[in-house]
């Protein structure tokens, strides 16, 4: 089967590709580089031991995608393509409705015009906001707090819609959590550029001496120790969650909203103390003020991809700060800017 993967030089992406690539799907990358490097083909294709085939352009330009589907035989997409930044979307609304909003429709209406109609989306846990209950199951009501959450909760009705509209579509829409480490390979990972933003990688940076210190955003949280708890996902086990995905699809049409998570939260210091075991090196923190927006706690209920794809999150919280580290020390000080 040929599977166009949208964004698929990114961090999510590329581990997909090896995935889906194992499973002997012929893979097709659409990227337009703006945060990842044409060089992580090189890396890729190592792994894989086989070339691979990637167009440089913008899901946005509907003419290329419509182009790229027909010319590569797609039969089904996954679409990473999209910005991530949580705050970047505060600060600069209109890039993420654009990127991320007009993206998925252009993509959906190349495929709906070549009649392909199987099709992975990349959502987030984002889109529950504030947990009312926990773990949250795909019942629990949305409500995104921010410019980004909300392009992923208007994009999943807008798939809905289209479902219901030609029953011949079959869409899941997958809810990651906090998907983090790397590939056993150390080639492939996540290379924020900048500042890292996320937990995982500012750590990384730490234990690779890149950065001084990591700060901890509150101890005064109603957890067990105080400190942010999340549900930190392997992206190997994520990636392998699209596998499922599009196994399950080709045997039911409809639209599906499933999470992709552990079922079980770490805490900051809980994933300090595992990365410091994975790198032997000890990372320095100070506690600081609690960072606007952040929620106490979150954690998936993954009963339904379990039951559904037949999935669940197999690696620990160790397996992702070791395999986190191995990529951290292969990769060192690339393109850290202080
Ligand atoms: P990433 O930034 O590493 O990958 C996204 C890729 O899309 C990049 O290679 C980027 O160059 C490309 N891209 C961006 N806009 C594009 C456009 N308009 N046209 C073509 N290519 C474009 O991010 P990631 O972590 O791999 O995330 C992939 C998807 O998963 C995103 O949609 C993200 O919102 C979602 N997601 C990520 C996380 C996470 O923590 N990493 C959690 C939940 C959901
Ligand atoms: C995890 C914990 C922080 C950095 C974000 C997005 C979400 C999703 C995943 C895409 C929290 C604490 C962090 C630091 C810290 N992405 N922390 N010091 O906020 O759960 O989710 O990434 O969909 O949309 O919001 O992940 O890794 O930023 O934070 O103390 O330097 O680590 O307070 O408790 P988050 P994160």
């Amino acid at each position: 089967m040929n599977v166009l993967l949208t964004g698929g030089a990114g961090y999510i992406g590329t581990h997909c590709c090896v995935a889906l690539s194992d499973k002997r799907y012929n893979c097709v990358l659409l990227d337009n580089f703006s945060n990842s490097n044409p060089q992580v083909l090189d890396s890729l294709e190592r792994i894989l031991g086989k070339s691979i085939s990637c167009v440089e352009g913008d899901v946005r330009e509907f003419e290329l995608v419509k182009e790229t589907l027909s010319r590569n035989q797609i039969h089904a997409v996954v679409h990473f393509a999209g910005l991530k930044a949580v705050g970047e979307s505060v600060q600069q609304p209109l890039s993420y409705y654009s990127n991320n909003i007009e993206g998925a429709l252009s993509l959906v209406r190349a495929m709906d015009s070549l009649d392909i109609r199987t099709l992975v989306f990349s959502s987030s846990a984002t889109v529950y906001g504030e947990p009312r209950y926990l773990p949250m199951d795909e019942d629990h009501p949305v409500g995104p707090t921010n410019p980004y959450g909300r392009c992923k909760m208007h994009i999943e009705e807008m798939l809905r819609d289209i479902a219901i509209s030609n029953s011949n579509w079959r869409i899941a829409s997958l809810r990651y959590f906090n998907p983090v480490g790397a590939h056993e390979s150390g080639l492939i990972g996540e290379r924020p550029s900048g500042v890292p933003n996320n937990l995982v990688p500012y750590i990384a940076q730490v234990a690779s001496g890149d950065r001084s210190e990591l700060q901890i955003f509150g101890d005064d949280y109603p957890t067990r120790d105080g400190t942010g708890i999340r549900d930190y996902v392997h992206v190997v086990d994520v990636a392998q969650g699209h596998v499922a995905a599009l196994d399950f699809l080709t045997r039911c049409p409809g639209f599906q909203v499933l999470n992709l998570g552990t079922v079980s939260g770490s805490s900051v210091l809980q994933v300090i103390k595992s990365f410091e075991k994975a790198s032997s090196r000890e990372i320095p923190y100070k506690i600081v003020e609690r960072r606007s927006g952040d929620i106490a706690e979150s954690f998936a209920d993954s009963k339904k991809a379990s039951r559904v794809l037949n999935w669940r999150a197999t690696k620990t919280l160790d397996d992702m700060c070791k395999s986190a580290w191995k990529f951290q020390s292969n990769n060192q000080s690339a393109e850290c800017s202080k």
